[in-house]
């Protein structure tokens, strides 16, 4: 009899010690639950519907969706909701939906929202780009001022060098005929580079090798730069950014091509001062003065042109590759555009007006990119000081909010036959009197692309003028069409190795 409670006992007191553990366990989860509940609750953006799991650590699932298929994610929440929220990695972005929504977002004053500083939240352009740069971007100033009212005489330039450009960057075979497929993200970055450079900085800097070497360094500082910062969390980032030696390095690399060229021009500018000689009239000028304007000293121009390139390529690159895909994959556009562009360089030359008058590029131009983006999102801000919106929704301070701009533009109670690729529908909706109602640079509360109002892109005018000559150039010099086979999803970013084939023209248009 003895013998059985000793084990029981035994057992008893071992089960009794089992008991204590998993009830400490037990303790333990619910505490970590609680906590973990409060925490997701205390969320300032609870109330907000979260597309995808909103708890924290399953919110990872939704970033990583988010991360691959964004643009579906931003649809799933532009059907559902006006307002809503989606994951990324370290942070939740607000988003709003609708045309009446996305200009409520755009009129927010600067006060209590910035998109300067949005965009900082993004690359940390602060450490990344230029941390002057960020607070005064003298470069916006410039480009919304001078460069935009001065188009037509700096447009000479830009033709000049896009001709230069297109046969040493696309040679094809002499061989009459024959198709060469070309990996057309690449190319047209090299092709918008020098044109743009051509402006910014002029002959002989654009085409000089050590000086693109250092804006491609810059461009690969920047984003190592960025990288690294990501990963950071937000106080230590701020001590981090400060000693990343590869930007600062970049930076004084471009500075030994460009800081001649601007003693040379302020040279200019105090001989005119002083009555003898003509004032210079360029976008490093134009800079210089500005950096006058708001007392900054002329070392800061520096900063300024690698700004200018840093807004201007990979944008205008993306929106040009975009244009090529569409058009070789409905090839049947490319009569009635070289009739155009034909009759219009007959008549004007390559000037900046004739370029203007191309209505129906520009409609294609237009069309493109209100189905091709980068991010799926414009009107990106970040909100400086709390605000509600006028559907109730309250979105505190520190939060990034965004406009759904892909959803918009696909949105059917804006835009009939809203998921098709008709180039000419702008084209056709209006042409009255030689001009177009709605041309590739106009924004408005349902077409985001170059953002709208008051921070709009302000080189929507030279980068549309741009990039409509070099299509032009290619209507009239190029054949174009897919490989075999290949299918052309048209919103998606092109990668790199995506190829277009390219041949000398055979057809002369009747
Ligand atoms: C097709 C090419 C381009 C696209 C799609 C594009 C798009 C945009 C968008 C969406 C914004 C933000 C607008 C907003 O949130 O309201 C923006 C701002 C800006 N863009 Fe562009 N851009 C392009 C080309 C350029 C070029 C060529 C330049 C320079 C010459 C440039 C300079 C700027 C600057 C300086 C800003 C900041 C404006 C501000 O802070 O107020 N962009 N751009
Ligand atoms: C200009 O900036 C872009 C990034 O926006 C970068 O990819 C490019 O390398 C830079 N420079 C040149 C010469 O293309
Ligand atoms: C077009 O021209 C007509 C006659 O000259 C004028 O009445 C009309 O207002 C013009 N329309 C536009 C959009 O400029
Ligand atoms: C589009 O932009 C042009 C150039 O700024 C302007 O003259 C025109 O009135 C705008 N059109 C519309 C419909 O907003």
């Amino acid at each position: 009899m003895l013998a059985t409670p000793i084990p029981q006992y035994v057992d008893a007191r071992h089960l009794c010690r089992m008991e204590d553990k998993t009830q400490y366990i037990f303790a333990l989860l619910g505490l970590l639950a609680s906590l973990y509940f409060i925490y997701w609750k205390a969320d300032p953006l609870y109330n907000i519907p979260a597309i995808g799991p909103s708890a924290p650590i399953l919110s990872y699932l939704g970033a990583y969706r988010y991360y691959y298929h964004g643009r579906q994610v931003l649809r799933e929440g532009y059907r559902k909701y006006k307002v809503f929220r989606v994951p990324m990695l370290d942070r939740w972005v607000v988003v709003v939906s609708g045309a009446d929504m996305n200009e409520e977002l755009r009129k927010l004053p600067d006060t209590h929202v910035s998109l300067a500083q949005a965009v900082n939240e993004f690359i940390h352009s602060k450490y990344t780009v230029a941390r002057d740069i960020t607070d005064h971007p003298i470069h916006t100033a410039v480009i919304r001022g001078p460069l935009t009212r001065n188009l037509n005489l700096l447009f000479p330039d830009v033709v000049d060098e896009m001709k230069t450009a297109f046969p040493e960057v696309m040679p094809l075979p002499t061989h009459d005929g024959e198709w060469v497929a070309i990996s057309v993200r690449n190319t047209m970055a090299c092709i918008v580079s020098r044109a743009s450079n051509r402006v910014f900085v002029g002959l002989p800097l654009c085409r000089d090798p050590k000086f693109l070497d250092t804006l491609v360094e810059y461009a690969l500082s920047v984003s190592k730069a960025r990288d690294i910062l990501n990963v950071m969390p937000g106080r230590v980032r701020g001590i981090v950014g400060n000693v990343l030696p590869w930007v600062k390095r970049a930076t004084r690399h471009a500075s030994v091509c460009i800081q001649p060229m601007v003693q040379e021009r302020l040279q200019r500018l105090q001989n005119t001062d002083d009555d003898h000689g003509d004032k210079p009239h360029d976008y490093l000028t134009w800079l210089i003065e500005e950096t006058q304007k708001v007392k900054l000293s002329p070392d800061f121009v520096v900063q300024g042109i690698l700004a200018s390139n840093f807004s201007a390529v990979h944008t205008a690159s993306n929106s040009i590759t975009h244009a090529l895909f569409n058009l070789a994959a409905h090839t049947q556009y490319m009569q009635p555009l070289r009739e155009e562009v034909e009759d219009i360089i007959k008549e004007h030359g390559w000037t900046y007006n004739a370029i203007k008058e191309m209505w129906k590029l520009d409609s294609f131009m237009r069309e493109s990119q209100r189905l091709c983006g980068v991010t799926g999102v414009s009107l990106m801000r970040k909100v400086l000081l709390d605000i509600t919106l006028s559907d109730g929704t309250y979105i505190p301070k520190g939060t990034l909010v965004v406009a759904a701009s892909s959803a918009t533009h696909t949105d059917k109670t804006y835009y009939e036959n809203a998921e098709a690729f008709v180039p000419f529908r702008f084209y056709d909706m209006c042409t009255e009197n030689g001009t177009l109602g709605t041309q590739f640079v106009n924004t408005s509360k349902d077409y985001l692309a170059f953002g709208h109002g008051k921070h709009a892109c302000p080189g929507r005018f030279f980068v549309a003028h741009e990039l409509k000559a070099m299509m032009a150039y290619i209507i009239l010099h190029y054949d174009v069409k897919l490989e075999d086979g290949a299918l052309w999803v048209w919103h998606d970013i092109p990668p790199p190795s995506a190829k277009i084939l390219f041949r000398k023209r055979q057809s002369e248009v009747e």
